[in-house]
Formats: structure tokens, C-alpha cells, sequence
């Protein structure tokens, strides 16, 4: 649907789940693509991507650091020579009550969610300020950045986070024909929120109006449109996706 051919992305958070699919219809559009996780999975889906007829490469890398996220990007600009697309979509959701996190809980969300996009952010933007050209688009969440939800300051801080991050730095690189947007999905059927257990994913489905709960694709469509030149007018938005559970 959407042209990429001769882009080149870097997605966060390939191994599985949103990014996992992202990855695939980025490739699938023509993209060449760097998967980065901590997990062995992408390896599994850059096979993938190859076995399509795709490119890219599979980078371990703990976004949480900020000498991995710059020796990842350095290994991407040795590789590809340009960097078009940054998809900041690696994070985790572990849910506790504040009355008994740690600062270890807080700063581990915090490092992975909002850290990892700061640094992953800062390593590719000295390229894309040159190539006056990029796409920034993070994941953030409609928890924190829309509504509250129990259990999760943490992630709620971290993604409302995002999207202030994403504001900010909008207004600051628009100069330089850089988009930088964010995303707030709704409930997602990803492992993540499969861990969550059967009844509660029943609960969370008729709090969603339009009767189910999102798909990794369809979170994947608009990760594409904001990729490309088709939404070249937005920039510093949080777009929410969630099937209409945050309206009532
Ligand atoms: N699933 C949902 O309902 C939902 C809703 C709103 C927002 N989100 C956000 O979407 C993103 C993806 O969520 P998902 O449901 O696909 O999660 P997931 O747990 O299924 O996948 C996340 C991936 O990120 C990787 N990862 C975790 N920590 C990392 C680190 N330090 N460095 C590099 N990679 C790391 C994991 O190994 C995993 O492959 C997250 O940012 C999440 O907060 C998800």
C-alpha cells in the first residue's frame, strides 16, 4: 500500500509482537530493515523478512544502553549508509502498585520505555538532520498518555513521556524535514498482553466499542502511513488507535 523502496528503517523491539509485525510491512513495502531486541527472535524474523525476498539485519541490543543504541545505529550507517525511518516500539509492562514499587521497578520501565527512545532518537538524528529527511515514530500507549490505569505509574509515566518527547522535539527538527510522531494503542493482542490471562482479555474486549481487541496489524498500517511521504503534514501528534476504548 505503501511505497519504501530504497528506505532504510530501524524498529525496536523486532523480536515479537507490534514491532515484530512493523518490521515485516515495513520489509514487505520495500524497506530494508534493522531488527533490534534483546531477544534471539529476530533472527527468526529477519529469516523471515529474507525468505520474502526482503533485506536487513538483526542487531542484539539492549535499548536501555546508550553505547548499544549508538554501536547498533553506527552498524546500521556502516551497512546501509542512511537512516529514514527510527520505529521506537521496544518497552515493558510490568504492573505493580506504587505503594510497594521499588526504585529499581521505576527505574527499569522509565530506562526501557522512555530512556531507550531517547537514546536510540538521539543516535540517528545527527544523520537524518543531514539527509534532511526522517521519520520518528514511538510507541507510546493510551495509558499514560490518554488515561490512567491502575497498577502502572511507572508505564503510564513512560509513555506520557513519549509523548511530550515527541512534541518537543517535533518543533525542534521540523526545519530539517524530519516528522517525528507517537502512537497510543489501545489493548493489542500481542504475548505482552496475552500474559494478562484469558478473563481479562474478555473483560478488556467489551470495553472496546468496536467489539475486539486490536490487532499487531493494525497498529503495523499506521506505523506505515506515518512512515511514509502519504502523512508528510503530521508531525508532533500522539495518534491513539484503540477501537474507541478510550472514548467513553
Ligand atoms: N500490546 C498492547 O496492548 C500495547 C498497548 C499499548 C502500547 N503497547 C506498546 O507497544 C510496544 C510493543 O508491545 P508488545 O505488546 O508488542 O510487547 P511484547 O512484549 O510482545 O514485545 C516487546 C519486544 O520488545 C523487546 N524488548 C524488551 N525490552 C527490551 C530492551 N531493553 N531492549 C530491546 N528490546 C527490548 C522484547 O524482547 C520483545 O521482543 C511496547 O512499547 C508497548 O508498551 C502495547
Amino acid at each position: 500500500m505503501f511505497e519504501l523502496n530504497g528506505k532504510v528503517a530501524i524498529v525496536t523491539g523486532a523480536g515479537q509482537g507490534i514491532g515484530r509485525e512493523i518490521a515485516l510491512q515495513l520489509a514487505a513495502s520495500g524497506a530494508k530493515v534493522a531488527l533490534i531486541d534483546v531477544s534471539d527472535k529476530i533472527f527468526d524474523v529477519l529469516e523471515e523478512i529474507k525468505g520474502r525476498g526482503g533485506d536487513g539485519l538483526a542487531i542484539k541490543c539492549d535499548v536501555s544502553s546508550w553505547d548499544d543504541a549508538h554501536k547498533a545505529v553506527g552498524q546500521v550507517l556502516e551497512k546501509y549508509g542512511r537512516i529514514d525511518i527510527l520505529v521506537n516500539n521496544a518497552g515493558i509492562a510490568p504492573f505493580k502498585p506504587l505503594a510497594v514499587m521499588s526504585e529499581q521497578d521505576w527505574d527499569k520501565v522509565l530506562d526501557i520505555n522512555l530512556k531507550g527512545v531517547f537514546n536510540f532518537t538521539r543516535a540517528v538524528l545527527p544523520k537524518m538532520i543531514e539527509q534532511r529527511y526522517g521519520k520518528i515514530i514511538s510507541i507510546s500507549s493510551a495509558i499514560g498518555s490518554v488515561v490512567g490505569f491502575p497498577n502502572a505509574a511507572h508505564y503510564a509515566a513512560s509513555k506520557a513521556g513519549i509523548a511530550g518527547f515527541t512534541r518537543a522535539l517535533a518543533l525542534e527538527v521540523a526545519q530539517y524535514g524530519i516528522n517525528v510522531n507517537s502512537i497510543a494503542p489501545g489493548p493489542i493482542e500481542t504475548p505482552a498482553l496475552q500474559s494478562l490471562g484469558k478473563e481479562a482479555l474478555e473483560q478488556l474486549k467489551h470495553a472496546i466499542p468496536l467489539g475486539r481487541l486490536g490487532k499487531p496489524e493494525d497498529v503495523a498500517n499506521l506505523v506505515l502511513f506515518l512512515a511514509s511521504d502519504k502523512s508528510s503534514f503530521i508531525t508532533g501528534q500522539n495518534i491513539i488507535i484503540d477501537g474507541g476504548y478510550t472514548l467513553p
